[in-house]
């Protein structure tokens, strides 16, 4: 059974053909348009997914090796995102089913991160998480602590009041005058950086909530003054900058998962979204569930930003339910 999966809740338009919870293709065209103006442009967004997603469908179904009268249903990101950007996913998913006479699934943009651990590669079987379990959910635009008891049973344990952990990197990377999307940039030059050389001060909430506003404008203040003593502070000190940043969102992130497996009783701990390819999270999260006897669940790098296949996965499992939607289903943004 074939499913297509449709992608475009912000600055990427995504295809992907699954059969079953296998990968058969997924082709994702980034919008570069973006990068010159710090942060993702909701108008430039949508017109480019309007400009990609024929292409990158039609891609998709010939990477996958089957015409689109063998597809099962089509499942597509209705939301949370950008509204322009979802209705080009949303509009071309439903004429595309009607066309082909074929069920409409709509997928949530979270859930479907959070289930990309459900995907396999061709002649891949790999271990899956059980449920319940612990998932971090760590994006551009969400950073959300989840019990996922099953595949759309989801409690909200925690979350951040303000910026996402996405946007914590993605803002120190502008500060630093570094493109955008920022956050593999600064992971890049903290590779070679002292994380101990700064320190920025982490929020800590009650609970297991997240902040990461003020951390973004301690980076700010910090930045500026140094820059006032001496004009090529941030060249000369950029990887020491960005480790002592990236230390501190690991810190703080780690910190509350550390607090929530005192409260859920999970023996796997998940983590998902684009944030979730920072190589130093990944570091400080395997030593946690180490140390605390839990089973540590990555996401391929491939499989941790934006992607059609974790959308047609959500659509495989919806699709099993008969969950589908009417032409006449709106997108949501929030
Ligand atoms: O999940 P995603 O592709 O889109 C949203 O749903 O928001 O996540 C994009 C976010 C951006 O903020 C980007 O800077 C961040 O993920 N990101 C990273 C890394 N790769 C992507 N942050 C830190 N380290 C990385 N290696
Ligand atoms: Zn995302």
């Amino acid at each position: 059974m074939y499913i297509l999966g449709i992608e475009s809740s912000c600055d990427d338009t995504s295809a992907a053909v699954i059969e079953e919870n296998v990968i058969l293709s997924n082709v994702i065209a980034g919008q570069k348009v973006h990068a010159e103006y710090g942060g993702v442009v909701p108008e430039l967004a949508s017109r480019a997914h309007q400009q990609n997603i024929i292409p990158v469908v039609d891609t998709a179904l010939k990477r996958a090796g089957i015409g689109k009268e063998q597809l099962a249903a089509i499942a597509f990101t209705n939301g949370p995102g950008l509204l322009g950007s979802l209705l080009v996913g949303n509009s071309f998913a439903k004429s595309m089913a009607f066309a082909l006479g074929i069920p409409l699934v709509q997928v949530n943009h979270l859930q479907a991160h959070v289930l990309a651990h459900f995907l396999d590669k061709p002649g891949e079987e790999k271990p899956k998480p059980q449920f319940p379990f612990l998932c971090l959910t760590v994006s551009g635009g969400h950073t959300l602590l989840l019990k996922v008891n099953d595949y759309f049973d989801m409690e909200r344990l925690g979350g951040t009041i303000d910026d996402a952990a996405g946007e914590a990197f993605d803002k120190a990377a502008k500060i630093l005058g570094l493109p955008y999307p920022g956050g593999p940039v600064i992971d890049k030059y903290a590779k070679e950086g002292d994380p101990d050389r700064f320190q920025f001060s982490i929020a800590h909430l009650p609970g297991l909530d997240y902040s990461f506003s003020g951390l973004k404008t301690s980076f700010l203040y910090f930045v500026r003054d140094n820059l006032k003593e001496n004009p090529n502070f941030i060249e000369e000190n950029i990887h020491d900058l960005a480790a002592s940043m990236q230390k501190a969102i690991v810190k703080s992130l780690t910190d509350k998962v550390k607090k929530a497996f005192k409260e859920c009783d999970c023996k796997d701990l998940v983590l998902a979204g684009g944030v979730s390819a920072n190589s130093g999270l990944r570091t400080a999260m395997t030593d946690l569930a180490r140390r605390y006897h839990r089973n540590i669940f990555l996401p391929p790098l491939d499989l941790t930003t934006d992607n059609a296949a974790m959308v047609a996965v959500c659509g495989y499992f919806k699709y099993q339910k008969g969950e589908f939607v009417g032409y006449d289903v709106a997108p949501y943004s929030s």
